[in-house]
């Protein structure tokens, strides 16, 4: 989708949006379109009920005395509610009511609202941002008729504040690409994106100025990574570790504030639950099990792409968990890089036993400023906030609460739950170190107490994203695919808070 900026005056073909107050207020450019078509603005604000709410809309379609072929009338709602994510959201819905529609061309022109909490610039940015979420496709694999092809191509948007909006919509545009890069990665079907694949993938990042490592089995078993490699000694596909690297701090760079931030993913790309089998139901979409994976190659994507003045390491283990005479057992004992022991119980609780080894040898190399992985680990925390929040565990209060902050200002809000002593002891093991699973109860919680022993006290932050990784039923605005990309614009806001 082709995106600009104009300071426009007058509206060709297409779909034109402009915008109404709550209340039924028109704004400038709509009551210009009102005055154009003889009134038919006012006349279909009263001939419905309509009346400019946040979230709401209304189509004229052909109207007479104007060129644009369909009218959209946008609720803006209460100016003083107005911010970044009302704008992207309005240009989301337009987007997905006109993205197949047989329109060509989409213009918004918006006026901000008076008392706005954003700038002129901002709001086209923004709308630009939305327009461009919601137009993501995963269409590889379809055989797509003509009336369902995309036909929405250009998408201008009327602005005074040009040169600005240019500007904040080429960072929104990388960040756009790094979500997209993790859509694509989480829809990609296993038989495809194996860990050999996923690990190629990441090589692209180099064109942008990222180092990339590819750490193959005989490495890890140097480095001694026995929880990770026998999660996927089971597949077919042999097991890798990603190393990514994006430097992009100017200028002297003092030793002070040179400890890199890291971002850590669970990249299973498939989880069958090993020999503790997964049933039938609860294995479809065990091709998504690598989110967390996607989330931090994603944002590594668009960090480099707009050239962030931080300095940032993503890693990502990537395993397949499958059932095979190689497979590991329930009562294995496996000893990871760190030295500890675990008592494998259920072949299913692989994720910690991944994130284990890549959180160890993170913290050893990197002596990281703070450490964050992303992880579809437990069903438990969809039993306990479903697809609106993300888990997350810290051991750091500061850090978690600048992840609240950034995921509500993304729109990925995250909601903190407990860590504890009382929680740590029921990983305990009667053989080994630990065990890799808790009780039947608190299931997130003791997932993330073993993940917490291998971060050697550096300050941490888990989030456990597995129900918002992927959508089954309705779909985010935001969001319209299965894959939905999420972690990006969180881990992206958490840098720009640290580092620029
Ligand atoms: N990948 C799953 C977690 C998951 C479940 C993600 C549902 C998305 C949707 C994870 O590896 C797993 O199987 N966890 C088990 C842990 C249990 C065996 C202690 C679970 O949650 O049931
Ligand atoms: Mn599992
Ligand atoms: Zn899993």
């Amino acid at each position: 989708m082709e995106i600009s900026f104009d300071r426009l005056r007058s509206f060709g073909e297409g779909a034109l949006v402009v915008g109404v107050m709550d209340g039924g207020k028109l704004t400038d450019s709509a009551s210009a379109m009102d005055q154009a078509t003889g009134g038919a603005v006012s006349r279909a604000l009263s001939a419905s009920r309509f009346r400019g709410q946040a979230g709401h809309s209304l189509e004229l379609l052909v109207p007479s005395g104007i060129k644009p072929t369909r009218l959209i009338l946008a609720g803006l709602g209460k100016g003083e509610d107005f911010t970044t994510a009302s704008a992207e959201r309005l240009a989301a819905s337009v987007v997905g009511r006109l993205h197949v529609g047989g329109e060509e061309a989409l213009t918004f022109a918006i006026e901000r609202p008076k008392k706005a909490r954003l700038s002129e610039a901002e709001l086209a940015a923004h709308l630009a941002f939305g327009a461009v979420l919601r137009s993501y496709r995963f269409d590889q694999y379809r055989s797509v008729r003509e009336d369902e092809r995309p036909t929405l191509r250009r998408v201008v948007i009327s602005t005074s504040e040009t040169s600005d909006a240019r500007k904040l919509w080429g960072e929104l545009s990388a960040i756009a690409d790094g979500i997209f890069l993790a859509r694509d990665l989480v829809n990609e079907p296993a038989n495809v994106l194996h860990p050999e694949e996923f690990a190629q993938r990441t090589l692209e990042l180099k064109k942008l100025g990222v180092s990339v490592e590819i750490f193959d089995v005989q490495a890890m078993q140097k480095l001694d990574m026995n929880a990770l490699l026998g999660v996927g000694q089971g597949s077919a596909h042999e097991s890798r570790m990603v190393v990514m690297h994006w430097d992009g701090r100017r200028g002297n760079k003092k030793k002070s504030d040179g400890a890199p931030l890291v971002f850590v993913g669970k990249g299973v790309c498939f989880d069958s639950g090993g020999l503790s089998l997964k049933p039938a139901n609860s294995m479809t979409g065990m091709k998504g099990d690598m989110g967390g994976a996607a989330a931090v190659v994603g944002v590594m994507h668009a960090l480099a792409a707009r050239k962030a003045r931080a300095n940032v390491v993503g890693l990502v283990g990537l395993v397949e968990n499958m059932p095979d005479g190689n497979a590991q057992r329930p009562n294995d004992i496996v000893k990871t890089m760190s030295g500890q022991t675990i008592e494998i119980l259920n072949t299913d609780a692989e994720g910690r036993l991944v994130l284990a080894d890549v959180l160890w040898y993170a913290q050893s190399r990197f002596k990281p400023r703070f450490m964050v992985d992303l992880a579809t680990l437990t069903g438990a925390i969809l039993i306990a906030l479903g697809a609106e929040h993300a888990g997350l565990f810290s051991n750091d209060d500061e850090l978690a609460k600048k992840i609240i902050k950034s995921g509500a200002k993304e729109g990925e809000p995250v909601w903190r739950l407990p860590l504890g002593d009382a929680y740590d002891q029921l990983v305990k093991s009667k053989i080994a170190d630990m065990k890799n699973i808790g009780g039947p109860h608190a299931g997130s919680i003791t997932a993330a107490q073993i993940l917490q022993r291998f971060v050697n006290k550096v300050p941490w932050a888990h989030l456990d994203i597995a129900g918002v990784a992927w959508q089954d039923s309705e779909q985010k605005p935001l969001a319209p695919s299965w894959g939905t990309g999420w972690g990006v614009r969180i881990l992206n806001r958490l840098v720009a808070e640290y580092s620029e």
